[in-house]
């Protein structure tokens, strides 16, 4: 499989240093070009000398590309966009950009093609990240394959509806902030109750961690893992007594709703 990789900055390079390190793909079936001399620098230099492909042009890095992963930001995609039309019927493109719509992808890169509209988020670069996608009527079995061996490799996809990517780019793409607002905000909390600095942060973020990792391997509910650690009269009631009657459900789903709406409104613009 030949992957070409159009705008090598942030998520295209982290991206493609999973499939590197993974072993998914040799560093010579992928292809890169961007407009930006340092993230060109960045992108070869995930590879021994010589062994990533580099075009000049967007366009030039279409020759032979099986798969095209378009991930430049949205206000760059006017101008990319055109491109790629260029490339074979059966192309696969993957686009990352946020609010850039499937049916925004087919008028500039034709109605036949196979295409996956992607919301991504940043704990990719680690291996944890979470993938949404929904593909146009043209995907087929095999290019679901394709999408998870690109994505499986940095955490979990999911496959959604298109109208879906709206929560997901509020609950995935732009949780990764709000997950460090409540980090920030428990630490902060808990050096107010003589914590140090240097021990409140680590420790709230291994807590994060650790109940969702036993979340998902328990198979416990939310409600379940509060009741397991509650004991009448103990510590977690009293925090509990605060926490549900706080607004915190409603800050919450305020939250998820506002970034929801920005979601939707960025994809009719
Ligand atoms: N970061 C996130 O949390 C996140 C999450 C989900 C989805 N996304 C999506 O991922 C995409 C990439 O985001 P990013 O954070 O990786 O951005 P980034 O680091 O800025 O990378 C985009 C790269 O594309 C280059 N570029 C601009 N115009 C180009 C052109 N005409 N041809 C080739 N390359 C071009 C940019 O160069 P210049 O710097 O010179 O313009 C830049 O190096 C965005 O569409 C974003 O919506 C991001």
């Amino acid at each position: 499989m030949k992957l070409s990789v159009i705008g090598t900055g942030k998520m295209g390079g982290a991206i493609v240093k999973g499939l590197l390190d993974n072993h998914i793909l040799a560093a010579n079936n992928i292809t890169g070009a961007d407009a930006s001399a340092d993230a060109q620098r960045a992108f070869l230099a995930l590879a021994a000398d010589g062994q990533l492909g580099w075009a000049n042009s967007a366009a030039d890095a279409m020759t032979d590309a099986d798969v095209a992963l378009i991930s430049v930001k949205p206000q760059n995609m006017d101008e990319v966009l055109p491109q790629l039309a260029g490339a074979d019927s059966d192309t696969l493109f993957i686009s990352i950009a946020a609010g850039i719509t499937l049916a925004r992808l087919s008028a500039a890169l034709g109605e036949h093609r196979p295409m996956f509209r992607v919301m991504p988020n940043t704990p990719l670069m680690v291996g944890e990240g979470v993938t949404a996608c929904a593909g146009n009527r043209h995907v087929t079995a095999a290019h679901h394959e394709i999408l998870q061996k690109i994505f499986g490799v940095t955490g979990q996809v999911f496959t959604v509806s298109e109208p879906q990517l709206d929560a997901v780019t509020a609950l995935s793409g732009s949780g990764p902030a709000f997950m460090a607002c409540v980090a920030d905000a428990l630490a902060g909390a808990a050096v107010a109750e003589g914590l140090p600095p240097e021990l409140a942060l680590p420790m709230t973020l291994q807590t994060m961690r650790g109940s969702a990792t036993l979340l998902q391997q328990s198979g416990m509910t939310p409600g379940e893992l509060i009741t397991q650690v509650s004991s009448k009269g103990g510590t977690t009631v009293a925090g509990l007594s605060v926490l549900k009657n706080s607004d915190l459900a409603k800050v919450l789903a305020q939250t998820i709703h506002a970034a929801a709406n920005r979601s939707r409104e960025l994809a009719k613009a």
